[in-house]
């Protein structure tokens, strides 16, 4: 007994800025931006919220589902950029779904939290405690983002994406996920408690720099390049699944280099791994189920297909799940 995915949804925010724009803020170029990491266009925020983008994508997930929100018995909602703490996103979203039997809560575990919070539903359908799940990662960190940075406001971008999963007889997949937090010092960005405005920061403030992200980029690259391979071998040898059986490899979506030096280690074909980073930049927990919403919509995906979601980032944190469309 596991979950199966019947159904994805996204929703990115309409107002978008290109690698030119970014170099109005600070020193740097289109051509460096797209030769160092891919990305082309990020979408910002302006009225969206991470909770309207999350309800949004989670609409769009049950309306591709053909599942009622009242169906919905547990709602996981995967983010670090909330513009809510108290009610949970989770709660937000129930309400603006009507989805009133779910049990709602959020989860924070950064760019692996859609593979976290993968992993925590199957787990729980396995388990025989819900039947369908809906899974969200949501984020907007363009206010985490340090605008006059150079090595990290070229990467990041706001967005969500959902996925519906209902109980069926599937295999289950046991999931590998590592954490490490004697490395988090390479990315970090401290709770802010009073920012209510969505402008940006004062900068002149000697600690503001503290509660936006800070970035060690290369130790990060090097982190992303060897534990994510290392990962999905670790995955597929747990499962007794063959490289050869998996049709995608869903990765995070950070930099189109990680990707492409993953692929190589991994010996197989940029053909099986998807990149829409250059559309959306790096939007953490959002990228592998907007990612899975684009291939579902542009009916790249078939049932059967063995699928290897794989997500890095904060913590540090790292992890990979089989998944069977
Ligand atoms: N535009 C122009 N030059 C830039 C720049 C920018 N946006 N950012 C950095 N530089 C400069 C640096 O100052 C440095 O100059 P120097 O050689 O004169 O000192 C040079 O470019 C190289 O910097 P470096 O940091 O080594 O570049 P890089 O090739 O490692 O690329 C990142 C920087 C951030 C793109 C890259 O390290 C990266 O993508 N890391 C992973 C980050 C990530 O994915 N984080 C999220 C994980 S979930």
């Amino acid at each position: 007994m596991t979950g199966r995915i019947c159904g994805t949804g996204s929703c990115v925010p309409s107002f978008a800025m290109d690698n030119n724009d970014i170099a109005k803020l600070v020193d740097t170029s289109d051509e460096w931006i797209r030769e160092r990491t891919g990305v082309v266009r990020r979408h910002i925020i302006r009225e969206e919220t991470t909770v309207s983008m999350a309800g949004e994508a989670g609409k769009r997930a049950l309306d591709n589902a053909g599942i009622s929100a009242e169906d919905v018995d547990l709602i996981i909602v995967s983010t670090i950029s909330s513009n809510v703490i108290l009610p949970c996103t989770a709660c937000e979203v129930q309400k603006e779904l009507g989805a009133d039997h779910a049990t709602c809560f959020d989860l924070s575990a950064a760019c692996t939290g859609f593979v976290v919070a993968y992993n925590t539903a199957v787990a729980y359908l396995n388990a025989g405690v819900y039947q369908t799940a809906l899974i969200i990662g949501s984020e907007s960190l363009s206010n985490l983002t340090n605008w006059k940075d150079r090595g990290t406001c070229i990467l990041f971008g706001d967005g969500a994406g959902a996925a519906v999963l209902k109980k069926d007889d599937t295999r289950y997949y046991l999931p590998v996920t590592h954490s490490n937090g004697s490395r988090g010092g390479a990315l970090t960005c401290k709770s802010r408690y009073d920012r209510s405005e969505l402008s940006l920061p004062d900068l002149t403030k000697p600690d503001e720099k503290e509660y936006l992200m800070q970035m060690d980029g290369r130790e990060v690259f090097m982190f992303a390049v060897k534990s994510v391979p290392q990962v999905i071998r670790e995955v597929l040898e747990k499962n007794d699944v063959a490289q050869e059986e998996i049709s995608y490899y869903i990765l995070h979506q950070a930099n189109k280099r990680i990707v492409e030096a993953i692929a190589k280690r991994l010996d197989e074909p940029m053909e099986k791994f998807p990149v829409n980073l250059e559309e959306y930049g790096n939007t953490s927990s959002a990228s592998i189920p907007i990612l899975l919403d684009e291939l579902n919509q542009e009916g790249k995906l078939e049932r059967g297909q063995k699928i290897v979601l794989a997500g890095f980032g904060a913590g540090l944190t790292w992890g990979a799940s089989i998944i069977e469309w």
